[in-house]
């Protein structure tokens, strides 16, 4: 398995802030930043232009997470822009292997994204096109919801064919990941572990992020 990584999501820092709120997780692996187009999702957030300039304002590398209905026309601009890993949803991406061989090509991990009630079976033939796999746990959308324990058994199945495929590819969770649950994602087999609130609701986020890493390693 692949070492223990914890990407703090900004959607839950202060967006009036992003420079400071980047400057209280610098012990991060890498920043989350959920994109939203209030169309795949109900909730809107941030585009191109917001992403750029955060990846202008940090060393930090970005964990794109795509909540958008054309991933197909817009997550190749997110890999141009140097952005280190692309997360599409397969719920919304017409063409899928297409996609994520473009990301790659443009220099980016290509990462993919099941909402909590798309089972993984179908997809993976397709996980060697893949270098991280993300299995939501809560109903994307909103930061701040409490984590699904019935996506624990999915998260062991793709475990198991991760590793049946003996590659590298990272498997995240995203939704409701606290002190509380993270340990029961890391025993099922996640080794990337995003967290929103937990981090940016602590009065410490890095004592956070610590304490997160050690529950879950
Ligand atoms: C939800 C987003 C998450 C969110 C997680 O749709 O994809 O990344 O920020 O927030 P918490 O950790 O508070 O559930
Ligand atoms: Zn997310």
């Amino acid at each position: 398995m692949s070492r223990t990584c914890i990407h703090p999501s900004i959607l839950n820092a202060d967006f009036a802030n992003l420079q400071r709120e980047l400057g209280r997780i610098t012990t991060a692996d890498a920043v989350h930043v959920d994109v939203m187009d209030n169309h795949f999702v109900p909730n809107l957030t941030i585009g191109l232009p917001v992403v750029k300039s955060l990846r202008a304002a940090t060393e930090l590398p970005l964990d794109v997470h795509l909540m958008i209905e054309d991933p197909d026309t817009w997550a190749p601009q997110y890999a141009e822009m140097g952005c280190e890993s692309v997360t599409f949803h397969a719920e919304a991406a017409k063409a899928p292997i297409r996609l994520a061989r473009e990301l790659r090509a443009q220099g980016a991990r290509s990462a993919m994204a099941l909402k909590p009630a798309t089972p993984v079976e179908p997809y993976l033939d397709m996980l060697g096109e893949l270098d991280m796999l993300l299995l939501m746990t809560v109903e994307p959308g909103f930061g701040g919801q409490s984590f699904l324990d019935l996506i624990l058994p999915k998260i062991r199945r793709a475990r198991a064919a991760i590793d049946d495929l003996g590659g590298e590819i990272a498997l995240q969770v995203d939704g409701g990941i606290s002190a509380e649950t993270i340990t029961r994602a890391a025993e099922a087999g996640a080794d990337t572990f995003v967290a929103g609130s937990a981090v940016y609701s602590a009065a410490d986020p890095e004592a956070a992020i610590a304490e997160l890493r050690t529950l879950a390693g």
